[in-house]
């Protein structure tokens, strides 16, 4: 019988953290289980800076975006010192689960961790950026799309009166998943993403073959694209065509706040109740996702080694319906 959990946001805040909260709060006191939060996830545990979370202390929280445990990206937990001090709070507190909520480094320092202490950790797959293997959908990435959309729309509106073009760059490190879907959800004309090589030669040449009676174009732009960002690639257009009226947004961190959409807000409480649960049984060192519409579990061996690619299919479909 597991008595006392231990839970953390660590890495990029993405909204749905706080219903991942929520719902393993709920679920372990649910199941007579002490819940502590850790504050500014990693470095909490090395300062032993928590507060005991009982169901009150997660009232009124589900539709934030944010983390009320606050974040961070723990340099220290990187260090053996660092490690060795998190271990000796981890022991003191008589932690016996840990539930980590993050991305890819998150999961790392759990790893880690759980070489030096007999503690079960589950983690649940927290960015915007969606770019981890074992879910279809990261907590934060719903959220994330539909505030890029409605920022594509707003866009577009001041493009079409003036017959621009708008080259918006949205977040994504590593990984083209928030362009891609964003790009077919809002109707864009091209995008541009790392996980695509030459991407930007092969823009330039279907930029001859625009259909002149369109009104505004729209390219997508994901930050880890290997052109160097939207600057850069409005650059290389006006090299090309000087005769486009162009300009450039750059989304930033407004993709990564508000309040969680409901899907988000769903999911985010079933991982995090299947979190508790896998603790419960017994499972550590795996990653708790949703594919196909059902809860699976994922090494986090795995889940650090891989990234989520792009859908081929959906490519195209850019492509197509671009035209
Ligand atoms: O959370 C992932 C992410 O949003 C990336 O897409 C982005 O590059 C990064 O975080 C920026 O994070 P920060 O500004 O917190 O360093």
């Amino acid at each position: 019988m597991i008595k006392k959990i231990g839970i953390l946001t660590s890495g990029g805040d993405s909204p749905g953290m706080n219903a991942c909260i929520r719902a393993c709060v709920r679920t372990a006191a649910y199941y007579g289980i002490q819940v502590f939060g850790y504050k500014r996830g990693y470095e909490g545990l090395i300062d032993n800076d928590f507060l005991e979370l009982k169901p009150e202390s997660v009232s009124g929280i589900i539709h934030k975006g944010g983390t009320i445990l606050k974040t961070a990206r723990s340099k220290r937990f990187m260090t053996d010192e660092g490690i060795e001090q998190a271990v000796n709070n981890i022991k003191r507190s008589q932690l016996e689960g840990l539930v980590v909520i993050g991305g890819d480094g998150s999961f790392k320092g759990a790893m880690e961790l759980s070489k030096h202490v007999s503690i079960k950790v589950i983690g649940c797959a927290g960015t915007i950026d969606n770019d981890l293997v074992g879910t279809d959908f990261t907590i934060g990435y719903d959220t994330a799309i539909n505030t890029v959309v409605e920022a594509i729309d707003r866009i577009r509106d001041t493009a079409e009166s003036h017959d621009r073009v708008f080259v918006i760059e949205v977040m994504g490190r590593d990984a083209g998943l928030i362009a891609l879907r964003s790009a077919i959800a809002g109707g864009a004309e091209a995008l541009l993403v790392p996980e695509i090589k030459h991407d930007m030669e092969d823009l330039i040449e279907k930029m001859k073959n625009w259909r002149s009676s369109k009104s505004s174009r729209i390219i997508i732009v994901a930050e880890g694209d290997e052109t160097g960002g939207a600057y850069k690639v409005a650059e290389k257009i006006k090299e090309q065509y000087p005769e486009f009226d162009l300009r450039v947004s750059i989304l930033g961190h407004i993709q990564r706040g508000g309040n969680p959409t409901c899907m988000e807000r769903v999911n985010a409480s079933i991982v995090g109740f299947n979190a508790v649960k896998a603790i419960m049984e017994g499972r550590s060192n795996e990653m708790a996702g949703i594919i196909n519409n059902k809860i699976c579990f994922t090494p986090f061996s795995r889940a650090v080694k891989h990234r989520q690619s792009l859908d081929k299919e959906l490519e195209l479909l850019v492509e197509i319906l671009s035209s």
